[in-house]
């Protein structure tokens, strides 16, 4: 079953698509092949990935090959922080298009709301930051809705946004951003975000959904749990007659949230290719909103500078 979910624009959104962070090289055109073979249609990707050219040549063949048609993909990547500035907006879509070998992307995400001054790929040093005051996320985001005016992009959204700062941005732009991409799961469910964008029609996008253990040195934390061996998920999981990261996918979608679950495995894409009702029965849901342990996982606090990138002491507040 292919549940979606209805944009604000009137877009729908697949429920399940496919996370491509981490995925390198050929992994990655192996994994989008055999996920839209096994009827994955929503592919989630981004510039810094590094992997768009891979990506784009298994969408390419998919298609080519007859397994899927374009129009029935939805493809998702997102802009750069180095690339804030109006017309690097537009390059840089020129540049994720051209890697993709698509004519136009099913939604464009704005990254981080951060921005980098241009050329900068992860800064090292504060000077290396375009402070928010120079460089205003409003001034970005009207750039990426030029973009959805002249067909390049579907929809246009945001990604690692809080309450407060979609609230900033809301006030500022014309359209409220379709789409919120962020870490969801037990460990950090993100209730007054839900809550909030939902009253306010912003659909979210769980990323890291099954916990990410495969991060990059630099962003594991010290001492930190591990969501898909979490004891408590993996006694509800046995009871649902799920694997732990069908359960976590599962309770993801009953929330009303899309899910991107990265895999390279054909086993483990297929098996997280969850085909059941979005709803899950009061007692699994219960069980799993009952798991007490409370971790963000994507927490590069080298990006988080006071008074640079943003106002106040805490970036996620
Ligand atoms: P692999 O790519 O080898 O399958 P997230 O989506 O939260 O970023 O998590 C991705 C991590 O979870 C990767 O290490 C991925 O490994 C692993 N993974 C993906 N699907 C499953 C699964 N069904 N069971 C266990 N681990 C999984």
């Amino acid at each position: 079953m292919n549940t979606s979910f209805e944009l604000n624009d009137g877009h729908r959104i697949p429920a399940i698509g496919l996370g491509t962070w981490k995925s390198k090289d050929d992994g990655a055109y192996r994994a989008v092949r055999e996920a839209i073979a096994v009827g994955y249609r929503h592919i989630d990707g981004a510039w810094i990935y590094g992997n768009e050219d891979q990506v784009g040549r298994a969408i390419g063949d998919a298609v080519r090959a007859g397994d899927v048609t374009r129009e029935e993909l939805f493809v998702t990547t997102k802009l750069w922080n180095s690339f804030h500035a109006p017309d690097d907006v537009e390059r840089a879509m020129g540049e994720s298009l051209k890697s993709l070998a698509l004519d136009y992307v099913d939604l464009y995400l704005m990254h981080w709301p951060i921005a980098f001054r241009p050329g900068v790929m992860i800064p090292d040093e504060d000077s290396q930051f375009w402070p928010l005051s120079d460089m205003p996320l409003e001034v970005t985001y009207e750039a990426m809705l030029r973009l959805k005016e002249r067909g390049l992009t579907k929809s246009v959204g945001v990604s690692n946004f809080s309450v407060n700062k979609l609230e900033v941005l809301a006030a500022a732009v014309e359209q409220f951003p379709a789409v919120n991409q962020v870490e969801l799961h037990p460990y950090h469910p993100q209730e007054k975000l839900l809550a909030y964008c939902a009253k306010t029609k912003v659909h979210l996008t769980a990323y890291s959904p099954l916990g990410s253990r495969d991060r990059p040195p630099r962003l594991l934390q010290q001492g930190e749990p591990t969501l898909l061996e979490s004891s408590s998920l993996q006694d509800v999981a046995k009871r649902a007659e799920l694997t732990p990261a069908q359960l976590l996918i599962a309770w993801a979608i009953d929330r009303g949230t899309s899910v991107i679950p990265k895999s390279e495995n054909p086993d483990r894409i297929r098996q997280n290719f969850v085909h059941l009702p979005h709803a899950l029965d009061e007692q699994t849901r219960a069980a799993v909103d009952a798991i007490a342990t409370r971790f963000r996982f994507v927490n590069p606090q080298g990006m988080f500078r006071d008074g640079v990138t943003h106002e106040g002491s805490d970036f996620w507040a």
